[in-house]
């Protein structure tokens, strides 16, 4: 491959002046170009200044390098306000629409998981574990194998569309990228309790896998995002809020605090995303109302799942004696939580489902007034 050569020895005249001992060539003889000590077409001694935290990236969001394109014209993976040249290649991104992948919350929501990141092998109490009754050790080995296994979608599902995201919407992608790291410790950490208190891995399903499947195959980043962030992670961020019910120890109960605190992130993200994606273009809340159509059938499977449901129900209950009287209406209170916040999240987020979902509302104890008006 021949090695690309500036067109001309580019020292202009401003920089040879000030540098007067500034080579033109390298030792092995090959032109240079210094043309980048003098011009700058982007803002040159801005001086962005740190905050109480350190130097956010809102703190560098400042002139034009805080401005996000809304159809940035490149397709390179060139800095966002940086002099770039004629030639850079086309990467193939098709999210070309800051609406595509933006929200408004989606830098502060970078540099909070960068400042919050934990670590399952460090932060978690583990010496601590005690021998459980058997019905309850099964029980919570159930529940992390499944855990372990939906938590990998919320990996996957990112990294799938991030290569083809527009690189001008650097702060989305930064962000992703910690979602990613928090699914691979959330998986890392269920597996962990599988394993640490004398239990193991049980049963998984092929039924489990059809709502990753649907989310994994969304046809738009969108509607995935509608289905992982809006309704998956937002029922599994319920479900971690039962977590001091569910815990039998303050090993799990740790467990079920630090990871949700992460999800809360990712739903954060998803709910702003799906508001701007909407308002920037209404045409796509038609394709999200149809990805939740059938995501939300998918969520009432995923809540019947045999092994997770019934593992659900003994947790809460305490042990396999007071199943029915208290596992059970335990766990319908906690559906009920986990369907409303969904409907009310959608309201937030301006794709108001109450209408439309074919959820039984009744059936749930759901008050269709009270989620409207969580949306004004
Ligand atoms: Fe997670
Ligand atoms: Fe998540």
């Amino acid at each position: 491959m021949a090695i690309h050569e500036p067109e001309e020895i580019s020292i202009p005249a401003e920089v040879r002046e000030k540098y007067p001992s500034l080579p033109e060539q390298n030792p092995a003889g090959a032109r240079l170009d210094w043309a980048w000590l003098a011009g700058h077409q982007s803002e040159w001694g801005i001086h962005p200044k740190p905050s109480a935290r350190g130097l956010t990236m809102m703190d560098i969001a400042v002139g034009s390098y805080g401005d996000i394109p809304e159809h940035p014209v490149h397709r390179a993976m060139a800095a966002r306000g940086s002099d770039m040249s004629g030639d850079t290649p086309d990467m193939g991104y098709i999210l070309n629409a800051k609406s595509d992948v933006w929200a408004d919350n989606v830098t502060e929501l970078y540099e909070e998981a960068v400042a919050r990141q934990w670590s399952a092998t460090r932060d978690i109490p583990w010496t601590e574990l005690q021998e459980l009754p058997s019905d309850l050790e099964h029980a919570m080995c159930q529940l992390c194998t499944t855990l372990s296994e939906i938590e990998m979608i919320a990996s996957d599902l990112p990294a799938k569309w991030m290569w083809r995201m527009n690189h001008d919407f650097l702060e989305a992608k930064m962000f992703l990228c910690t979602q990613i790291m928090d699914e691979a410790r959330h998986s890392e950490v269920f597996r962990k309790r599988a394993l640490a208190n004398g239990g193991g891995l049980l049963k998984s399903r092929g039924g489990t896998e059809t709502l990753l499947r649907t989310i994994l195959e969304a046809k738009t980043y969108t509607q995935a995002t509608a289905l992982l962030h809006l309704l998956g992670e937002g029922f599994i961020l319920d479900l971690f809020r039962q977590g001091e019910a569910i815990a039998p120890t303050e090993v799990e109960k740790k467990i079920f605090r630090m990871t949700m605190q992460d999800e809360a992130r990712h739903v954060a993200y998803g709910t702003l995303h799906i508001r701007h994606a909407v308002e920037n273009d209404p045409d796509v809340a038609e394709e999200i109302h149809e990805a939740l159509d059938h995501g939300e059938g998918a969520m009432v499977a995923l809540g019947r799942n045999p092994d997770m449901s019934t593992a659900l129900a003994l947790l809460l209950a305490g042990g396999a004696e007071h199943v029915e009287e208290k596992g059970f209406p335990l766990q319908k209170r906690l559906a009920k939580n986990q369907f409303s916040s969904y409907l009310a999240r959608c309201e937030r987020a301006g794709i108001s489902r109450v209408e439309r979902t074919s959820l039984d509302l009744d059936e749930l104890g759901i008050d269709a007034e009270s989620i409207k008006a969580v949306g004004g």
